[in-house]
């Protein structure tokens, strides 16, 4: 009996430490030498011995552990994170990372966990972020909250849980965001919410819960971050979770829905009354849907920052008096005109965003002109009813810094296109085809403009006027302007934004500029000039050329002068990809120069020869060419040598015989 039980206790001991050591160990990627390695997807049943004990940054994920004891990873002592994401994981034993003092972040999504030891954690004591999605988990007492005394983050979404109820003696002072979205949660009562009135300053995210009910004072005095309730309450009135707000108090809460979902029941003025009873300084009410009877907003008169974005409403029907309204979002909605915004009941509003309305939408007259204190309005992705842009509109917009009328209809500009108040720094009407008449300066009041975006606006350079009194423009992109034959001219565009830093003219149809259309431009950084028809490499174009870049991708560049290149430093970038460089011994200088100065090159990849046809498509790297010294001479040069060594060979034999013979 015994020699059997010997036996097998060989064949065991065999198995242990003979066919362990059988199959190749799949190696880790060694991300940072000693610190950082990837261990995903090798199907690994235990920590390999190539990776170091002084690791710190461990992706083990895609693995198969099955278990964590508390010797899996105890010599990793200097492990700060550990990735085990869809690692196999059923059990979590006792100690698992009592060796790993140093370890700030766990991730375990996606792991099938049935069972964490009461002690798993102990020893993590610097444990911050805890990372359990997907992990079958339905109750929050599986998890030994006590030894999670530093816990930041617990990121429990899409598990079973029903209850938010955490163990008592769950350490909460440093929790910063509890996140159970996409649960089972469906209601809270004051019993199971009890934790949160200790916590402070903590994201409670459970969207995607279906909750239905929430009890009166399960809130009462908590002191929140941010509620995020997005996506509950869709089988029964929104007031039946938010009577249960009461004594809230929050930064930011959030009541919307979601995009996909489909709430038949609108929100009521009785819904919205009871935020009366709560505070906070944002409220997203995001794909939320209003009953008709919405006259106004009463109870939203302390909140700061409001968001109606895609919530159908075809007027905003405003807001009670002295309210403290900073920024409203009302994008995607249904206004007819600028005027239905009822803009005069919040008159110390600072941003504005009425993007993508699903409507035409009027710009009237004057609709905004209560807003004195706006700094930032976003007008973009929308259809103007009559797109005649916008000093009439604008009137009155005396703090206005930013204004993007991005991707709308074709506008045609006043002149001046903003009304004189104004202060406008940033201005976009990228998308936008515009019409400028050609005697126009429609800018020429804007001397605060520092940023204009035109691209693909359609701008006619030939008014010459356009850009007359940006004096302090830095930043120009007029991306697909229309340029009279292709040609950027010395009478100029630029003669009065001498402080222009970034000048986009990609894609303008240029085969020529002209040699002073660009020299005045002194403090010129970045040029951009891909997507051209130019032919010519030229630094002589700049006034400074230090620092800078220069981007002349896509033209038709083929061969580049050494002289051009002598002005160049190492301060300068230069994309030169996708020009169809000529390889061949008349380019030669210039290929020498790329590969002493590749550094300075971006996109080497697509820097590629154009001809001779055999080095079409290779790096200019890659190219070495041999000029001046072909193999045919090299040829010519040893038969010649070797003809002239054996001739004096022959004449020394000759001279030796004479010599001997006349002895
Ligand atoms: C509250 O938390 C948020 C994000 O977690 C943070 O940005 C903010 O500074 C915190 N506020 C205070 C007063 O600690
Ligand atoms: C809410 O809490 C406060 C302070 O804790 C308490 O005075 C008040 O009575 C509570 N409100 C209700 C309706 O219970
Ligand atoms: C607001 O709270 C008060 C008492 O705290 C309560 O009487 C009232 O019904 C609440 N209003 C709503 C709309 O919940
Ligand atoms: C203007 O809005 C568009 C999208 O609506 C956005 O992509 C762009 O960045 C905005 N412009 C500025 C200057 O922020
Ligand atoms: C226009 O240019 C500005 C400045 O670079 C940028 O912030 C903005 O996003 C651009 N607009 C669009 C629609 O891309
Ligand atoms: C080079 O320029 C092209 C065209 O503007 C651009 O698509 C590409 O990203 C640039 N490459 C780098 C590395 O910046």
């Amino acid at each position: 009996m015994a020699r059997t039980s010997n036996i097998a206790l060989l064949l065991m001991l065999y198995h242990v430490f003979c066919t362990a050591e059988m199959p190749e160990e799949p190696l880790c990627t060694e991300v940072i030498a000693g610190k950082d390695y990837d261990c995903e997807g090798l199907g690994l049943q235990e920590l390999p011995d190539s990776v170091p004990d002084s690791t710190e940054i461990l992706d083990f994920s895609f693995n198969s552990l099955f278990a964590i004891y508390h010797f899996t990873f105890s010599r990793l002592d200097k492990l700060e994170y550990l990735d085990l994401a869809r690692s196999g994981i059923a059990w979590i034993y006792d100690d698992a990372f009592s060796n790993n003092t140093r370890l700030t972040t766990v991730v375990l999504t996606g792991n099938s966990i049935v069972y964490i030891a009461e002690s798993a954690f102990l020893g993590a004591t610097s444990l911050q972020h805890l990372y359990l999605q997907k992990t079958f988990i339905s109750d929050l007492w599986l998890i030994p909250m006590k030894s999670l005394s530093n816990l930041e983050t617990l990121h429990l979404g899409s598990n079973y849980i029903t209850s938010i109820q955490l163990p008592d003696d769950t350490p909460v002072t440093k929790l910063k965001t509890l996140n159970l979205e996409l649960n089972h949660i469906s209601r809270i009562t004051v019993e199971n919410s009890n934790t949160f009135k200790h916590t402070d300053n903590l994201t409670l995210i459970l969207k995607g819960n279906n909750i239905e009910y929430i009890e009166p004072n399960s809130f009462n005095s908590s002191n929140l971050h941010c509620l995020d309730l997005t996506g509950s309450a869709w089988n029964v009135d929104l007031s039946s979770v938010l009577k249960g707000l009461n004594g809230l108090r929050a930064d930011s809460l959030r009541i919307g829905t979601f995009n996909d979902m489909n709430v038949d029941k609108d929100v009521s003025p009785s819904d919205m009354n009871c935020l009366c009873n709560l505070t906070t300084k944002e409220l997203s009410l995001q794909y939320q849907t209003f009953s008709d009877d919405q006259k106004t907003f009463p109870c939203l008169a302390k909140i700061e920052k409001l968001d109606f974005t895609f919530t159908d409403l075809p007027r905003f029907p405003g807001l009670s008096k002295d309210n403290l309204l900073k920024e409203l979002l009302l994008n995607h909605n249904q206004f007819s005109s600028l005027c239905s915004i009822s803009s005069e009941t919040y008159p110390l509003i600072t941003h504005l965003h009425i993007a993508r309305n699903m409507k035409t939408l009027d710009l009237g007259d004057g609709c905004l002109k209560s807003l004195t204190g706006l700094v930032y309005l976003d007008l973009s992705q929308n259809i103007f009813m009559h797109p005649i842009c916008c000093s009439s509109s604008f009137m009155g917009l005396a703090s206005l810094r930013f204004l993007n009328m991005s991707s709308g209809n074709q506008l045609t500009l006043q002149n001046p296109a903003l009304p004189d108040t104004n202060k406008t720094e940033v201005l976009d009407f990228s998308y936008s085809p515009l019409r400028i008449d050609k005697a126009f300066s429609p800018f020429s009041n804007l001397a605060d403009l520092k940023v204009l975006n035109l691209s693909n606006s359609y701008v006619d350079a030939s008014n010459r006027q356009v850009f007359k009194g940006l004096e302090n423009l830095v930043f120009l992109n007029m991306e697909k302007s229309l340029f009279q034959n292709g040609v950027l001219a010395n009478d100029n565009l630029f003669a009065t934004t001498l402080k222009l830093e970034t000048l986009i003219l990609a894609k303008c149809k240029l085969r020529e500029i002209e040699g002073q259309a660009i020299k005045k431009l002194k403090q010129l950084k970045h040029i951009d000039l891909s997507g051209n028809n130019l032919t010519v490499f030229n630094t002589n174009l700049f006034a400074n050329l230090t620092f800078m870049s220069l981007n002349y991708a896509f033209n038709y560049i083929t061969t580049i002068p050494i002289d051009f290149l002598r002005n160049i430093s190492n301060e300068n970038t230069i994309n030169l990809s996708h020009n169809p460089i000529d390889c061949s011994c008349s380019n030669i200088d210039f290929l020498s120069w790329y590969k002493s100065h590749s550094n300075l090159f971006l996109d080497k990849e697509n820097t590629v020869c154009g001809s001779p046809p055999s080095l079409v498509g290779t790096e200019l790297y890659k190219v070495s060419l041999s000029c001046g010294t072909s193999w045919l001479k090299i040829i010519i040069f040893i038969i010649v040598a070797v003809a002239t060594i054996i001739l004096v060979i022959c004449f020394i034999r000759l001279y030796k015989k004479r010599f001997y013979s006349s002895i």
